[in-house]
């Protein structure tokens, strides 16, 4: 410590209610105010020992201020770190053309039952166009955006049910070292899973295949076992819907919210 700055002439003193402290005064080093250092050091190190106690209330004030301003700096650019971790998992996870979806796109009685983000899932159906899709991708991102440790938990899934069966048919390459369940786990192990589409290729009265028959009742089960949620879109109505994948998936789907979508056909415009 320098001492050269220590008042020569300054007298001995005593700090108020204490009986042996005494020392020599001290001019501080911000205001130049004659103080003394024993009285406030002695305890109290939460600022420099060369400022009087005026200047170190202020010096404490202004650190203060700095630590909350550089707190808020932290939170801001976590927020935004998040929010770009964000976008890139959604280009990444949904077909492009709905990376934008959010729910803010639909009227509140569309979009309450996501807002809950609770249950085994959801059921949108209803004509072409109507906005199925574009909702279940934003369904998507409001779980995204609300779910802690994304990273840890595991990441959400978009598939089209089609896509689901020709992917399940690369297992059956007499080369192929893969299971059926290798394939599936994905889908079945996915924390959030939109299935877009199903029954889309069978006509609309249709029963599905014994094949997708199976492979549906499987994921479906698992995911219900697992309490992991997915979102269904389908242009058939819900009678259509249990009448082609039969009563042991009507069951299963009895627990999920059937949300109907109406309305124009988006992609006509005129
Ligand atoms: N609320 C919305 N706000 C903005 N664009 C929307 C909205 N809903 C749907 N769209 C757009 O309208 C088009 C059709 O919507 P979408 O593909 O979701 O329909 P769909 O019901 O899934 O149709 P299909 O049954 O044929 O699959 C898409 O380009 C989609 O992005
Ligand atoms: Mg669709
Ligand atoms: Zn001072």
């Amino acid at each position: 410590m320098d001492n050269s700055k220590a008042s020569s002439s300054s007298p001995t003193v005593k700090a108020p209610g204490t009986a042996s402290l005494s020392t020599q005064l001290r001019d501080c080093e911000k205001c130049g105010s004659p103080y003394d250092p024993m009285a406030v050091h002695g305890s109290d190190k939460s600022y420099p020992f060369t400022l009087c106690p005026a200047c170190g209330a202020q010096y404490i004030a202004e650190k203060a201020k700095q630590d909350a301003a550089r707190k808020a700096l932290d939170h801001e650019n976590a927020i935004k770190r998040r929010a770009n971790r964000l976008e890139q998992l959604l280009s990444q996870l949904v077909p492009w053309r709905f990376r934008d979806a959010s729910l803010a796109d639909f009227p509140d009685a569309l979009t309450k039952p996501f807002r809950r983000l609770s249950g085994d899932g959801y059921v949108l159906y209803g004509p072409t166009g109507t906005g199925k899709t574009h909702l279940a991708c934003a369904a998507m991102r409001y779980f995204l955006e609300n779910t802690e440790n994304l990273e840890a938990k595991g990441l959400p899934m978009f598939t089209t049910w089609d896509y689901l069966l020709l992917d399940i048919r690369r297992c059956f390459r007499q080369q192929s070292t893969e299971s059926e369940l290798d394939v599936l786990e994905p889908y079945v192990g996915a924390e959030f899973l939109v299935l877009d589409d199903i029954g889309g290729s069978t006509g609309f009265e249709q029963s599905e295949s014994d094949f997708g028959l199976r492979i549906f009742t499987y994921v479906i089960g698992e995911r219900l076992n697992e309490l992991r949620p997915t979102v269904i879109t389908t242009n058939r109505t819900r009678q259509a819907t249990e009448n082609a994948f039969g009563d042991r998936v009507a069951s299963r789907l009895s627990t999920f919210e059937w949300i109907g979508c109406g309305g124009k056909d988006r992609r006509v415009t005129s």
